[in-house]
């Protein structure tokens, strides 16, 4: 295994998007915990945890909205030039996924619900109108979306972590300080 230590060329991200990546990156670690717990253990605070689930889960559907306008109105840093072809490819399409997949698993939350008839009430009872009618049928075809997109997101996420511990620890070629603000 070669362990390259380049000087660390990669600029950092602009305050806004690092700030935004943290707090998204823990919002969707509580999600995806929060979520496993509801589905598979009914008797531990179902109901709290439910609502903690819809509401953040909205939180996530409008700050992606502000990541996105964020990301195509700031620059980006570049990644190194010695990253070879394959893994700039990589790394570009995996940043799509992870936007896809945040903002895909709340609409399909939303809609699941919608179909299903159950009122969607947040924290503090604000009420959001469903996505879609009564569909009985559909329902239960969004839950397994939702249950797939989210088993899909842990796994990138796992990939994305490697990835970055693969710039950070192995190569140090600075993309890791990009999103630490170094
Ligand atoms: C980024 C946002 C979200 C993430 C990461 C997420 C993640 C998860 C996960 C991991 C599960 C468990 C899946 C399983 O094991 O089958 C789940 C279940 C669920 N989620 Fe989400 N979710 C998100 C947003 C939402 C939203 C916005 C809603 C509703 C408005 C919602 C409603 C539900 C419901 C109803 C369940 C099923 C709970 C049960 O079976 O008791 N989710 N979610
Ligand atoms: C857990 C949920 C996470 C999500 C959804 C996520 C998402 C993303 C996305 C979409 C980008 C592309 C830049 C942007 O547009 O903001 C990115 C970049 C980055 N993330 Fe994450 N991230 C997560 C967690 C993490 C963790 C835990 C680490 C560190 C161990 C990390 C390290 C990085 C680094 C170093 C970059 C810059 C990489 C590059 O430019 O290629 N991320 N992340």
């Amino acid at each position: 295994m070669s362990f390259s230590q380049n000087t660390g060329h990669a600029a950092p991200f602009p305050r806004l998007s690092i700030l935004l990546h943290w707090v998204m990156a823990a919002l969707i670690i509580v999600m995806l915990f929060v979520g496993l717990v509801m589905a598979h253990d009914s008797t531990i605070h179902y109901a709290g945890l439910f609502t903690l689930h819809r509401t953040v889960g909205f939180l996530i559907l409008l700050l992606v909205i502000v990541r996105l306008i964020n990301r195509f109105t700031n620059r980006t840093p570049t990644l190194p030039d010695d990253l070879p072809a394959p893994m700039k490819l990589a790394a570009h399409l995996s940043h799509i996924l992870l936007y896809g997949f945040m903002i895909a698993l709340p609409l399909v939350g939303w809609a699941m619900l919608s179909a299903g008839g159950y009122p969607i009430t947040l924290w503090g009872g604000c009420h959001i109108p469903p996505l879609m009618g009564f569909h009985p049928h559909l329902w239960g075809a969004l839950r397994c979306l939702h249950s797939l997109l989210a088993y899909g997101l842990i796994l990138l996420i796992i990939a994305h972590i490697g990835a970055a511990l693969l710039h950070g620890v192995i190569r140090r070629d600075g993309v890791m300080g990009s999103m630490l603000g170094r």
